[in-house]
């Protein structure tokens, strides 16, 4: 399994995924604000894989912390405030903080150690809970596809997206291990290629044949009839499972419903927002002109031309035919069984 993040003497590590596949370098973060840029500039990235990290931010900021009280406490939500601003539209960021601040609060006035102990098991815990969550997405979601599955992934919801096994990935993971898989078909997923660069390097690395494509190929083959389903992870999932992913995603999901192929949505309980109501209120995330502009360090467009990078794009409910978590299927009506899975934390439902 790709180590994604860890925790290790008193730093947070993780594989540095802008230099993947052409260099396995390890960044140790030593402080919170090393935490924060890690996540910023997508050393690290993915809806689960910057709430994993962000706890051990968190943790790592409260360890690093010599106050107690007031003082620590007014630290602590500076610390944070950092975490928080780093990118705006996975929710598991958000999610993964107001858990760490519940336990904050749990242990408060214990101080000391003992609430610094507290923080990072609880980091811990995230990590090991999402790791269990895509292996039973895993399981459930490989129930889905059709015998000799030929599957279109977008971006990178594998290991290097999760604490390990991935979301989409993990369908496909558990899809290799039962025999059901015919193919993979990865979208290199412009403009930061981690369908190039980091599904491909994963799925190959765990001895998984992958096709790649690029971004506006998918409707050829699925015209063609090469591609039988579509499964990709989720950055927020909104109440009435309006999805935000990678920006392409939408394209590939009406792509598929012009087909008739399935559109699969893999994602934790932690990625599913219930506060926002549809896809309209989910907060696109606008990246620097440059990531269009060049590839690999180098100008291709031309000097002067305006530039658009909203990172992710929002699918309508009605394209996505199920949304696989750890703890059940969903299927539309989306408002009723996303609420089922995720309203109550002691709901399971099958489907
Ligand atoms: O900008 P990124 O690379 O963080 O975007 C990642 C995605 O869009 C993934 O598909 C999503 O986070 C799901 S990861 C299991």
């Amino acid at each position: 399994v790709v180590p994604t993040v860890a925790w290790e003497d008193g730093a947070v590590v993780m594989i540095d995924q802008r230099r993947l596949p052409a260099e396995e370098v390890f960044l140790r973060c030593r402080d919170h604000h090393e935490v924060a840029a890690a996540i910023r500039d997508m050393a690290i990235r993915g809806a689960p894989a910057i709430g994993v990290c962000a706890a051990y931010g968190l943790a790592l900021g409260a360890r690093n912390s010599v106050g107690e009280g007031e003082p620590l406490r007014a630290e602590w939500q500076a610390i944070c405030g950092e975490l928080a601003s780093t990118r705006p539209t996975a929710v598991n960021l958000f999610w993964a903080i107001r858990r760490m601040q519940g336990c904050f609060d749990a242990h408060a006035a214990e101080g000391g150690a003992g609430l610094r102990d507290a923080l990072l098991a609880e980091a811990r815990q995230i990590e090991a809970e999402d790791l269990e969550s895509c292996r039973r997405m895993g399981d459930l979601g490989a129930g889905l596809l059709p015998a000799a599955a030929r599957v279109l992934t977008h971006c990178n919801a594998g290991a290097l997206a999760t604490a390990g096994y991935g979301t989409a990935l993990g369908v496909i993971r558990s899809a290799a291990r039962l025999g059901k898989l015919d193919a993979v078909f990865a979208d290199e997923t412009r403009p930061f290629l981690q369908g190039a660069r980091l599904t491909a390097w994963e799925l190959l690395r765990d001895g998984i044949p992958v096709t790649l494509l690029t971004d506006n190929m998918s409707g050829f083959l699925m015209a063609q009839g090469e591609i039988n389903a579509v499964v990709v992870g989720a950055d927020r999932i909104a109440a009435n499972g309006d999805v935000a992913n990678k920006v392409g995603t939408y394209t590939v999901a009406v792509l598929a419903r012009e087909h008739k192929i399935p559109f699969y949505v893999a994602a934790p309980v932690s990625t599913i927002d219930l506060a926002t109501a549809d896809g309209r209120s989910i907060p696109i995330e606008e990246r620097a002109a440059e990531e269009v502009t060049h590839l690999a360090g180098r100008r291709v467009a031309a000097e002067g031309v305006s530039v658009r990078n909203p990172a992710f794009d929002v699918t309508p409910a009605r394209f996505v035919t199920a949304i696989v978590c750890e703890r059940g299927i969903a299927r539309p009506p989306y408002d009723r069984s996303l609420q089922a899975l995720a309203g109550d934390a002691r709901a399971a439902v099958q489907g």
